[in-house]
């Protein structure tokens, strides 16, 4: 893992590159860019297919620890298959809460396991769910898209959900994370950050901008002050 701020910070979604020249994507990202979120479809969680350790591992051997690298199971058996990401080199490791029989149990691995524990929320999964989890979860994702494909519209319920989670959390001594995935752009974004955020991924709106570049497109998400 990399020694830059973990936030606030946009966290460009490969999903949303060309599979033939995601490392050409990669590079234009700038300098100030310190997460790379990656996501893992099994064909069975959501209804589509994405990514594999290899990746992970291509990335890690290029970029060494310039990135976190931030690793989105969607998949319906994470126990599975995570040792697989955290071999090839993942940092974050996030689990669907809805998939999970032992919650505490998968958690506690990945931290064992020296990486960081990233539970994640359907949007129509409730936060009263995490209420016997915080001590145990370093990154919570709050889905502000049903996941599955890049390029839905933001829920707009979800922007009250974290305002929720934040006074949750900040009613804590936890540091953990607010990381939010799907449909974020310029607009939400700030709102986003507004409701206490503090990762933000973004796939279509840095690498597929209709005006802007890449670099471009990822400063325009951070938030500003
Ligand atoms: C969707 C994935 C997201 C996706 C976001 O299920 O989890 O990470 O890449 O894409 P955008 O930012 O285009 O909504
Ligand atoms: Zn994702």
């Amino acid at each position: 893992m990399n020694d830059k701020n973990l936030k606030p910070s946009i966290a460009p979604s490969l999903l949303a590159t060309n599979p033939l020249a995601v490392g050409a994507a990669i590079d234009q990202l700038p300098e100030s860019c310190s997460w790379l979120h990656v996501d893992i479809m099994d064909g069975h969680f959501v209804p589509n297919m994405n990514g594999q350790p290899g990746l992970v591992k291509a990335i890690k051997d290029r970029y060494e620890d310039e990135f976190i690298s931030d690793v989105h199971l969607m998949v319906t058996d994470p126990d599975r298959v995570m040792d697989l990401y955290m071999d090839a080199g993942a940092d974050v490791i996030t689990v669907h809460q809805e998939v999970l029989y032992h919650h505490h149990r998968t958690l506690s691995y990945i931290r064992e396991r020296g990486r960081m524990a990233g539970l994640s929320l359907n949007p129509a999964t409730p936060l009263s769910t995490l209420e016997e989890l915080l001590p145990h979860v370093d990154v919570i994702l709050l889905m502000s898209v049903n996941p599955g494909y890049g390029g839905q519209h933001f829920i707009p319920q979800v922007l009250e959900k974290v305002k929720r989670l934040r006074e949750m959390i900040d009613r804590t001594s936890y540091p953990i994370l607010i990381e939010v995935d799907g449909g974020v752009n310029e607009k939400t974004a700030s709102e986003l950050w507004e409701a206490g955020a503090d990762v933000l991924v973004a796939g279509s709106a840095v690498f597929t901008h209709p005006d802007l570049d890449i670099a471009q497109a990822y400063e325009a998400l951070l938030p500003r002050h």
